[in-house]
Formats: structure tokens, C-alpha cells, sequence
């Protein structure tokens, strides 16, 4: 790959339904990344996609009355649908994927041959669980208190024939990868990769890549009783989407390796299989797998239950499109999970939108149009009586790219806007050191001194707006224009150029950037909104149900034989080799820890919950799970969305002191 030439990608998702902030917040961020290279004069080449197939796919359109391919049709290219959202949202994307695409079916099939003849493909028996009413196979962890994660129905074993990936062969080249190389970033991801899944009991397990029991997939051209299982599908996107084996682009040696943006959940597949395949082919792995963190909601995973907005097209039309994708780059470490609530969202927009960067623009030029009818003096920036805080606005300003492109190098937008944002917060205290409404009282005296201090306004402003224009492109075309910034000076050459602000630019007065948001009134109406959300949710098929009243009556005093107590989470984590498992550290008021294991991960991130106020019941007999013992259980509510189960911890108030009983 010539060193002018950046791939960047995102995943490709799944269209079994809307999207939602969380899978905008992993777009957003990589068209940041993508706008930031382009900015910085290389030749871009940013793909996203949709993965299309697969049995839950298959499944949704069966329930849907037509087949899967409209199905996929109505999400990807539907008003309001995949596509259309990210037009919405900005996004400029070089190319979109669809796995259903007849040029990448054609190179899967043909990739799959290709292993396949190498040895690397070879046909044994996968073993799973079955759902006989949703004939789907699952695995262990995918299934829900062992039962169907559809239906919630009982599920039997059941054996089919499958074509398996010899990933074991390629165990040491992976680990030597992941552990030697900054390939697989935040380098904290490393070691759970490498101990869970490479250097585990058994080591690193082939990966089953063909299915029989499902028929909306890629045939596999030599046996087409197979489809090609989904990640096989999938993550071979990154590189038939460039043309690889195929010819429907020519892109492949121009732009491979690449670098690809996954969210942490799908790190597994990205930093273990999918180098491995390629391997296989003997290709090039990316340049890197950077896994981000998730984007969760009152410590839970997105989901419409949980009294949020989370149909980024809403979001986007009520508080615009700039905002939103600011606040998700400027709110959450990248590498992290960050709980998202509509009040940070506000709370974020007015401060750092409206108050710090809204304010300084709108400040200055009023100021330059007031005093100086929108023009500056010739020889103003070149005032020579120069005071510390004129120093320390300049240097500053002058670093700042340095230091912002540090933060972008090492997947940091968050710190490259912290950085800026600085810039900005020292400007407008630059306004109040300066008072420049009290150096205009006396213009003879203190012209050029006033002039001085608008120009470096100006150029701040300027210098700060190049370097925002990943995050919110259109704000900066306006600021640029409010200022009077012409095109050769909106570049990243110019961002470290103080002074590159011709004198004699014209600066206009425009509308606010980013007005105030009235945080009570926008709260009501985003409720309100939920609301009819959920209405509507309710007359088209998106079911909630709660389980049904038990007949049977219990006396009070059975009842009071249950041990209720109020908890709290002194640490949390994950147990081991379950994907369902956590493992909870707990005060019960006793003075000694309790320990109790939980299924609750699909639900919930274990660090999400340290500090929580939970219930449990604690004279359970002691049980064993996973080779650990948990005293006692913690209490969820149960409800069904669309038949699949949710369960929310229960979680009474913080002023509650551990160890107090539930009657
Ligand atoms: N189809 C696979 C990816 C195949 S890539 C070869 C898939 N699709 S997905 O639609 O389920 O998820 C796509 C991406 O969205 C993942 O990176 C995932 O982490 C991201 N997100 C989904 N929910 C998210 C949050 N709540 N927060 C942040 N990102 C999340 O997996």
C-alpha cells in the first residue's frame, strides 16, 4: 500500500432490525478517523456495509412474510434505512457492501474453494444445541438460562455436518501477532484474547464455517447443501469489497492492509479468525483491529425498553447531526463503555456546543462587525506591546495540532477534542482577560491594541475549526464562513500555521452555531416521544410481555422465609469461559464479602455495575457454577420483547444501607 493511500472500515451490520445510537456511535467514529486522514492528505478509502445473511435473517422474514432478500431490501435501502441514515448522519463513506452482493457471493465461494483445496477447510460434525419449533441450532453460550434465546423454549442436542476452518494450525502465528506486534489495540484487549481463546484449555478451536440447517447464505459451490456460516461471510467484506478476486473494483493493492474499527464484541473474530484466514490465503493482516467500547444505557445494553431515544434518525433531526456526532466522540473514551442518557446529551451540547465554541464566534464577530464593520485594520496582527495572555493564546493555539494529532494517531478522538476544546475555553477567557468592550471605549488610544486582540480571536477560531471538522464537517463550512476563511486556509498545513488568517478577511455575523437547548422542554418531549414510540412499537407486532400470574397462592409465612437483602457491588467480573456468567463481589452489611454468580452478562458490562445498590436473596443453599461457589441470587425483572427475554437487575435506592431486609 503506497503510504498516501488509507483504507479504514467499519463492521458490517446486521440488518435483522433499525439501527441504533450504539451502532452510529462505531460509524461516526470511524468517519471521524476516515476525515481526519483525509484532512491530513491521503487518499481515502472508507467502506461500510451490511452483513446480510444468516439464520436470524432468515428467521425474521419468515415472520415477516417475505423472503429474505426484501427483508434486507427494506432495512438497507428503505426510507429511513440503513443507507438513508447514513446520508443523515454525514457520513462519507467511499463505498457501501452488502454481503448479498452478487460480486462478494461470487469471491466467497470462490475463497472458500480456495482453502478448501489448501487442506484448510475440512468437513466434520458440529454438535449444538436445536430449537425445534425456530429449527435454529445454538451454541451453549449463546443459549439463555438453557433455554432457546428466540423463544425461550427447551432446546435438545442435536449433531449436523459442517465444514470446519483449521484455525489450530495458525494458533502460534496469531498469538505471535497479537502479542508482538501492536496489531490488536487498546493493548488491553491482548491478554483476553490470547489466554481465553489461544492459550485455553484445548487451545485455539477450529472454527465452524459451513451450515445445513439454514438456506439464506452463500452455497458452497462444491457441496451446496452448505451455506457459508456468517463470519466466514463476513469478515472477507474488508477485502472483497476492494475487488479481491473479483472484478468489480481494483482496488485490493492500493489500499491492503487496512485498518479496521470493531466494537469489543467482535474483537474475538477480528483479531483471531479473521488474521488467521487470511493467513491461510497468505495475505497481508491489517494494519490494525481497534476494538472500541460500547455504548450502554443505565449500565445496560441498548435496547428500546429502557426509557431512551435510541433511533439515532430521531436524535439526529431533533438535536442536528453535528451535535450528535460530537457529543459521541466527545463524551465517551474511545477503548470504553459510557452509560448514554439524554441529560449528558444536553448537558454537552450547551456547554461545550453552545456555550464554549457557539459563544466564542458569535462573540468575536459580533465584536470585529461592531468595532471595525466586519473588516480588521491592515497591520493589526503585528502589534507589538504584547501582553502574557496574547502569548499564552498564541502558543497554545500554534501547539495545538501536535497534540491533536497525537490523540488521532493513537484512536484518541476523544483527547484530540479535549485538546481543542482547551484552545476554546482559553479563548473566550482570553475575551474577559482582554475586555475588549472596554478597550473600544477609547479607539484612538487602544485601535490597534483591540484589532490585535480580535485577530487572534479570529485565528484561534480558525485554527480550531480545521481541527474540528472530522467531527462536525458542516458547523466548520459555517464557521469559516462567519470568519472569512477561504479554502487554502482551512487545511492541515494551515492548522499549525498561526497567522495564516489573511488580516483583510470579512467577517459576518451569522446565526448561532449551536443554540441553547432548554433542557427541561427537550427532556418532556423526548419522553413524550418514547411514549408514542412504544405505542406505535405495541400496534406493529414489537411485542412486550411479562410472564403470566402464577394460580398458585403461597402463605406469608413461606413467603417470609425468603432472605432478602440489600447488596452492594464492591466488584464485578466476568467468570471465565462464560459468555453468561459474572461473578459479583458484595457487601451485605455483614462485614464479610459475599460472593454470588449471576447470568446477567448479556445484559449487563460487569464494570458497569461496580457501586450499584442491588437486591438478593442470601439463605439460598450455596451452589456451585462454573467451578465457583455463589451464596445466594440476585433479583431481576423479567419481561419478553418480541419473545426474547430481558432481565433487569432490581436496584432500589443508593441511600439504602447494605444488609437491610425486604418485607
Ligand atoms: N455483523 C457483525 C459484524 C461483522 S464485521 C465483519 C455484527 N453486526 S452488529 O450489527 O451486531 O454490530 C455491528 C457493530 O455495532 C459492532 O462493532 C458493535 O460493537 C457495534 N455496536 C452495537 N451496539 C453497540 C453499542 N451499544 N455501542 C457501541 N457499539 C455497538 O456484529
Amino acid at each position: 500500500m503506497n503510504s498516501k493511500n488509507y483504507y479504514i472500515t467499519t463492521p458490517i451490520y446486521y440488518p435483522s432490525d433499525k439501527l441504533h445510537i450504539g451502532h452510529a456511535y462505531c460509524t461516526v467514529a470511524t468517519d471521524c478517523l476516515a476525515r481526519y486522514r483525509r484532512l491530513q492528505g491521503y487518499n481515502v478509502m472508507f467502506l461500510t456495509g451490511t452483513d446480510e445473511h444468516g439464520q436470524k435473517i432468515e428467521n425474521k422474514a419468515k415472520e415477516a412474510g417475505i423472503t429474505p432478500k426484501e427483508f434486507v431490501d427494506r432495512i438497507v435501502e428503505g426510507k429511513r434505512g440503513v443507507k438513508d441514515l447514513w446520508k443523515l448522519m454525514n457520513i462519507s463513506n467511499d463505498r457501501f457492501i452488502r454481503t448479498t452482493d452478487e460480486y462478494h457471493e461470487k469471491s466467497i465461494q470462490k475463497l472458500f474453494h480456495k482453502m478448501y483445496d489448501k487442506g484448510d477447510i475440512y468437513k466434520g460434525t458440529y454438535k449444538g444445541k436445536y430449537c425445534t419449533p425456530c429449527e435454529s441450532f445454538w451454541t451453549e453460550s449463546q443459549l439463555v438460562n438453557g433455554k432457546c434465546p428466540d423463544c425461550g423454549r427447551d432446546v435438545v442436542d442435536a449433531e449436523e455436518e459442517a465444514y470446519f476452518f483449521r484455525a489450530s494450525k495458525y494458533a502460534d502465528r496469531v498469538r505471535k501477532l497479537l502479542t508482538e506486534t501492536d496489531f490488536l489495540e487498546p493493548a488491553s484487549r491482548v491478554n483476553e484474547m490470547v489466554n481465553n481463546f489461544i492459550d485455553c484449555e484445548g487451545g485455539l478451536q477450529d472454527l465452524c464455517v459451513s451450515r445445513t440447517s439454514f438456506t439464506w447464505g452463500v452455497p458452497v459451490d462444491f457441496d451446496p447443501k452448505h451455506v457459508v456460516y456468517v463470519w466466514f461471510d463476513a469478515l472477507f467484506n474488508y477485502i472483497t469489497a476492494l475487488g479481491y478476486d473479483n472484478d468489480e473494483y481494483d482496488d485490493y493493492e492500493k489500499f491492503w492492509p487496512g485498518v479496521n474499527i470493531v466494537g469489543k464484541e467482535i474483537v474475538r473474530f477480528h483479531s483471531i479468525y479473521w488474521p488467521a484466514f487470511l493467513m491461510s490465503l497468505d495475505l497481508p493482516v491489517p494494519k490494525k483491529v481497534f476494538g472500541h467500547g460500547w455504548l450502554m444505557i443505565d449500565g445496560g445494553k441498548m435496547s428500546k425498553s429502557r426509557g431512551n431515544v435510541v433511533d439515532p434518525y430521531i436524535l439526529s433531526e431533533l438535536f442536528g447531526v453535528d451535535a450528535l456526532r460530537f457529543f459521541l466522540m466527545r463524551t465517551f473514551p474511545f477503548g470504553s463503555d459510557g452509560n448514554f442518557t439524554n441529560e449528558l446529551l444536553i448537558q454537552t451540547i450547551n456547554s461545550d456546543l453552545a456555550n464554549d465554541l457557539g459563544n466564542l464566534v458569535s462573540r468575536t464577530t459580533a465584536m470585529v462587525m461592531k468595532y471595525f464593520d466586519g473588516v480588521l485594520p491592515a497591520g493589526c496582527s503585528g502589534y507589538a506591546a504584547r501582553e502574557a495572555c496574547d502569548e499564552d493564546l498564541i502558543s497554545m493555539s500554534s501547539a495545538l495540532r501536535d497534540k491533536y494529532e497525537k490523540a488521532m494517531d493513537g484512536y484518541a478522538p476523544h483527547d484530540a477534542l479535549t485538546e481543542v476544546f482547551r484552545v476554546i475555553q482559553r479563548a473566550n477567557k482570553y475575551i474577559d482577560e482582554t475586555a475588549p468592550w472596554v478597550l473600544a471605549k477609547d479607539m484612538d488610544a487602544n485601535g490597534s491594541r483591540l484589532a490585535f486582540v480580535l485577530y487572534n480571536l479570529l485565528e484561534s477560531a480558525r485554527i480550531c475549526g480545521v481541527l474540528l471538522t472530522p467531527f462536525i464537517p458542516s458547523s466548520c463550512d459555517k464557521l469559516f464562513d462567519y470568519i472569512g476563511t477561504s479554502s487554502d486556509i482551512r487545511t492541515w498545513d494551515s492548522a499549525a500555521e498561526w497567522g495564516s488568517l489573511p488580516e483583510s478577511v470579512k467577517v459576518e455575523k451569522g446565526e448561532n452555531l449551536f443554540p441553547r437547548i432548554d433542557e427541561e422542554k427537550m427532556l418532556n418531549e423526548l419522553e413524550e416521544i418514547e411514549q408514542n414510540l412504544k405505542k406505535d412499537a405495541g400496534g406493529s407486532g414489537n411485542e412486550v410481555t411479562v410472564d403470566p400470574f402464577l394460580e398458585e397462592k403461597v402463605d406469608f409465612d413461606t413467603f417470609c422465609r425468603n432472605d432478602l437483602r440489600v447488596v452492594k457491588v464492591k466488584a464485578c467480573e466476568a467468570v471465565k469461559k462464560s459468555d453468561k456468567l459474572l461473578r459479583f463481589t458484595l457487601d451485605d452489611g455483614t462485614g464479610q464479602d459475599r460472593q454470588i454468580l449471576s447470568g446477567i452478562h448479556k445484559w449487563y458490562e460487569p464494570e458497569t455495575l461496580v457501586g450499584k445498590t442491588l437486591v438478593a436473596i442470601v439463605n439460598l443453599p450455596p451452589r456451585k457454577m462454573m467451578g465457583l461457589e455463589s451464596n445466594g441470587m440476585l433479583l431481576s425483572a423479567v419481561h419478553y420483547e418480541n419473545g426474547e427475554e430481558t432481565l433487569s437487575l432490581v436496584m432500589p435506592g443508593d441511600d439504602i444501607p447494605a444488609g437491610s431486609r425486604l418485607c
